[in-house]
């Protein structure tokens, strides 16, 4: 490990990367699960992939794996609430929940800004995380009108455009 590495300094400057925030969900034998996530991407346009990187420490990730499928939801700003519960460990995180079933079996949360649904195409070793790559059945924008919940330096925010697209 290099002499400057310093982890603190490393996780610090991470969150100086504002992203949005998703919730990656799956469905294993009727029963819904999912966690809120930061590391999502676009990874290939044809054929049409995208990538989520779960922590090996994820009790959620497993269950979404065995599904061979997922969902990515992407929440507005207005669904914090939705973010703290899926990140948290443990718990029925669809219990106060409205949501329905994608063409991948995942389910697609009530509200979201958009969803990205997969099957499963890949899955990599990557440190204390996989990166697991989704091959695309559907992508879809909910609701154009509302703004995204973003991430940045370890709190939460919205977006404020100063120019448009
Ligand atoms: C804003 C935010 C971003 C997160 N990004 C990730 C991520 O990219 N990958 C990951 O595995 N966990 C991420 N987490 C942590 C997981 O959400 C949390 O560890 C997970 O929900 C634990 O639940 P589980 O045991 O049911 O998987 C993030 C949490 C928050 C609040």
């Amino acid at each position: 490990m290099s002499q400057l590495f310093d982890p603190r300094a490393f996780r610090d400057t991470l969150g100086q990367f504002c992203s949005g925030v998703v919730i990656a969900t799956g469905c294993e034998n009727s029963q819904p699960a999912g966690l809120a996530a930061q590391s999502f991407s676009s990874l290939s346009l044809d054929p049409p992939l995208v990538l989520i990187c779960p922590a090996k420490t994820s009790t959620s990730w497993p269950k979404i794996r065995a599904s061979r499928a997922f969902c990515i939801n992407i929440l507005g700003d207005d669904q914090k609430r939705v973010c703290d519960v899926f990140a948290k460990s443990g718990i029925d995180k669809f219990a106060e929940l409205n949501w329905r079933l994608g063409a991948s079996g995942s389910p697609i949360i009530e509200d979201v800004l958009a969803y990205v649904d997969c099957e499963l195409d890949s899955e990599y070793e990557a440190g204390d995380h996989t990166i697991a790559v989704g091959r695309v059945l559907e992508a879809r924008i909910v609701d154009s009108s509302r703004e995204p919940l973003l991430f940045f330096r370890g709190g939460y925010g919205s977006f404020d455009a100063f120019s448009d697209a």
